[in-house]
Formats: C-alpha cells, structure tokens, sequence
C-alpha cells in the first residue's frame, strides 16, 4: 500500500460516496496552514475497469483516489487523474476549482471550466511576448487550462512584456489572458521592453512564407519582422526564446539558412523542429516548426516527447460533437461564415474521424465546412479544433476572430513547448 502523501497530510476522514451507485471520496487535507476537501467522483460504469487496472498494479482503490486528491490539490493532474474521474472538486484555502471530465466513452459532461489554478504560486520565470496575438502561445506558457477533459497544469512563467499591433487581437488577449498587452508596431515599443528577461517568446508574422501567402520570403515585409525578434532577445539576453512558423521555412534553404544564421549568431545554442500539433493531443493536422535558442550556461532544450500518433490523433467527432446541435450562440463565438463553397481555397468538410485541417488565418471567412451539416464550422468550433479552452472568448467580430485563432499558436502544443523550455532553466 502506497504511503500516506510526503506533503500532504491526508486525515483520514474519507468517506466513500455511496449516492447513487456512484464511487467516489471526499478527503479532508491540510498543508501549510491551508485546509480543504477534495471530493472525486468516478461513474459507476468505470468502476469495474478501475478495480481491474488496479489490482494489475498491485495499489488499493483507496490508493488511487488518494493520489488523485494530492494531484487536484498540487495542480499536476498528469496521471492518476487522466483516468476516467467523472467530477473532481477542490476547496482549499481561498481556492475552488471544479473540473467536469470525459469518461471513457469519450462522451461530454456538460461545462469544461476552471478557475484560478491551486497550489502554484511560483510565477518564477519572466516572459517576454512578441507578437502575441490574442495569447494562444503565451497561454500555453502560463498553463492552469481545461480543454477536451485534461487539465494543463499551470506553469512557472509570467508575462511581463507582450505586443501587438492588432487591435483586436490585443482585446481577446486582455480579456483572457489577465494582464496588460501593448497595442502598436513592434519596432516602436521594443524601446519599453525590460532590460532583462528570462524567456522570450514569439510566432513572428509568417504571411510572406506561408504557401497560402505571397511568398516574399524572410525578406518580406512581414517575415521580416523575426528581425524585431532578434532585436528584441539582443536587448533582453533572455535564457531561452522561442520563435514559432510555419512549415514552409523549413522548405526554402537559403530562407532557413538566413534565419538561422541570424539566431546563431546571437551566441544562442539553436535546437529547430517541425512538430505535428496532432501528436500532442491538439485535434488538428497542424505543422509548424519551433527555433529554440538556450544560452550558455542553460541546459540543451530536449524537445517534448509526443503522446499520440496517427492512430490515436484526436478527431474532428471528439473534439466539437458536443456542439452539433447547438444553434448560433455569439456570448461563445458559436457563430459561422456564411461564404459560399468556391472554387478556390476552403471547401474541405472535416471528416468526423480525423483530426481537423489547418486553421488558416487569411481565410476570408473560407474556412472548413462542418463534417455533419452543410454550414462551415464556427469560431467555437475552430477554437477547439485549435485546442483554446471553452471559457477563452474572442471579444471581435467574425472575420477577426477567424484571423486570431488562425494565427494562434495551439495552447495545447505551446505547453509542451514550454514544460521543456522549463526543463531547460531547471
Ligand atoms: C502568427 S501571429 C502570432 C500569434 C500568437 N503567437 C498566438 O499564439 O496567438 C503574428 C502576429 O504578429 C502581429 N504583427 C504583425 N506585424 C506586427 C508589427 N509590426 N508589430 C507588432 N505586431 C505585429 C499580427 O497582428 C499577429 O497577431
């Protein structure tokens, strides 16, 4: 039997709920002057295949729930409590947090909302933002998320520096990221940037490279804008930055070679890859590649390790079925494009049993069409398909939020991304 937590004191007071043929308990624990309960819940359907892994692993059901309350209250939901838990609630301190999960069947239980994280007060890590866009990378970086049953848990990085010159990009980043953001042209507000950060983060403006754009290359207008990148890690000598694009970089050598160059040159250790957002649990065939540059003294970045592979991709039906019948509903973004089927870009219907295509920002309201109705997705269902939790809310008008949560770094992919970024500062 495992022991009692390191940490945690765990009274032994646990009750077993026997409401409803329900299998659940309710722990009182304490820690550091802070007292609470954290009551799990599991669907009695799932019992007999819980008792059966169990026994195999050799712990008690006692055991299990046990580790399961410690990971609720520490935040670190990524084993026990990925196993099917129906509904997990904590009170502690000043704290509640409520997290409603998919059972196996993978059907949906209602609300997928979380409040403020538990237990992670170390915000250690300073963080500035380039490029932020309406904040999908950098919450990826802060973590403390719910989205499709999981909970991402928060991680040590705060924000303390983020731009964009989108308006409403800036907008949906206030509202739902919590903090300040400045709205105006990079090169005029690096001056205001600190004068020394941890980590610097940016998807540098991909327009010009994109197969879908004109192509003018790192050259461009746009691309060129990494350039503010690189001006703007010279002023902040950060530990690690991270800079996201497309996959079409990878493709054009003199491009690649130009910007590697260029962060080379900074004295950064340079680590890029091209990673398949699907692989990390993000339900889309999304490709981008990540530069990671650590400075001397930082620990090599050892790139996260996917969990899924093409035939576990979360699919289309998993990720949006739970709004099928859902009609128009703008206080979600439920809301979709009225653009006939063209000729032209934009005319796939999602299969149901694949993940989704690439969410495109340029789009022009073409985006993919539903896989079961002859409408194109909504901004919801597009967030999803980009992994953003159901409670981040694009506060601008169709064709904006079509463009910032196709611009999005996938919350999901960022946090991989960071857990590595953090392993290398560690
Ligand atoms: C690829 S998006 C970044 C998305 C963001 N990383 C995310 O995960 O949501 C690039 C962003 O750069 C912004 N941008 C383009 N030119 C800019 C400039 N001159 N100054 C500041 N921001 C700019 C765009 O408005 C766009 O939001």
């Amino acid at each position: 039997m495992q022991q009692f937590p390191r940490v945690w004191n765990t009274t032994l007071c646990v009750f077993r709920l026997r409401v409803l043929r329900h299998l659940g308990y309710i722990f009182l624990m304490k820690r550091h002057g802070q007292s609470g309960r954290v009551v799990i819940d599991v669907q009695p359907e799932l019992k007999r295949r819980l008792y059966a892994s169990l026994s195999l692993s050799g712990s008690t059901l006692k055991d299990w729930f046990i580790r399961a309350a410690e990971e609720l209250c520490d935040g670190t939901d990524k084993g026990v409590l990925s196993r099917p838990v129906k509904y997990a609630k904590t009170t502690l301190g000043n704290a509640t947090a409520l997290r409603v999960r998919e059972d196996s069947s993978r059907e949906r239980v209602g609300v997928r909302s979380l409040r403020e994280p538990i237990g992670h007060s170390a915000t250690d890590y300073s963080v500035v933002s380039m490029f932020s866009g309406c904040g999908g990378m950098d919450l990826g970086f802060r973590g403390g998320f719910e989205v499709f049953g999981r909970y991402y848990h928060p991680l040590p990085f705060r924000v303390v520096w983020a731009n964009d010159y989108n308006h409403e990009a800036c907008k949906t980043y206030q509202r739902n990221l919590g903090h300040g953001i400045r709205w105006g042209d990079v090169w005029d507000l690096i001056a205001t940037m600190p004068e020394r950060t941890d980590v610097v983060i940016g998807g540098f403006p991909c327009q010009d490279i994109s197969v879908n754009g004109k192509r003018a290359g790192v050259n461009g207008s746009r691309s060129g804008l990494y350039r503010a990148m690189i001006e703007g890690i010279k002023r902040v000598r950060p530990k690690v930055f991270v800079a996201e694009n497309v996959k079409a970089l990878l493709k054009h050598e003199r491009w690649l070679q130009q910007v590697v160059s260029d962060f080379s040159t900074l004295g950064y250790v340079l680590h890029y890859q091209l990673y398949q957002a699907a692989d990390f649990g993000v339900p889309q065939t999304r490709e981008r590649v990540f530069f990671v540059g650590t400075a001397p003294g930082a620990e090599p970045f050892v790139p996260p390790r996917p969990e899924r592979s093409a035939a576990t991709w979360m699919t289309a039906r998993e990720a949006i079925s739970d709004l099928e019948k859902l009609g128009r509903t703008g206080s979600i973004n439920h809301i979709w494009s009225e653009a006939k089927r063209s000729p032209e870009q934009g005319n796939r219907n999602l299969v149901a049993d694949r993940p989704g295509y690439t969410i495109r920002a340029e789009c022009h309201g073409n985006i993919q069409f539903h896989y079961l109705y002859p409408r194109r997705i909504s901004m919801r269902e597009a967030a999803r398909i980009q992994s953003f939790p159901d409670d981040f809310v694009f506060v601008s008008g169709i064709r904006e939020i079509e463009r910032q949560v196709g611009n999005a770094v996938p919350p999901i992919l960022a946090w991989h991304v960071a857990n590595s970024v953090l392993a290398s500062l560690r």
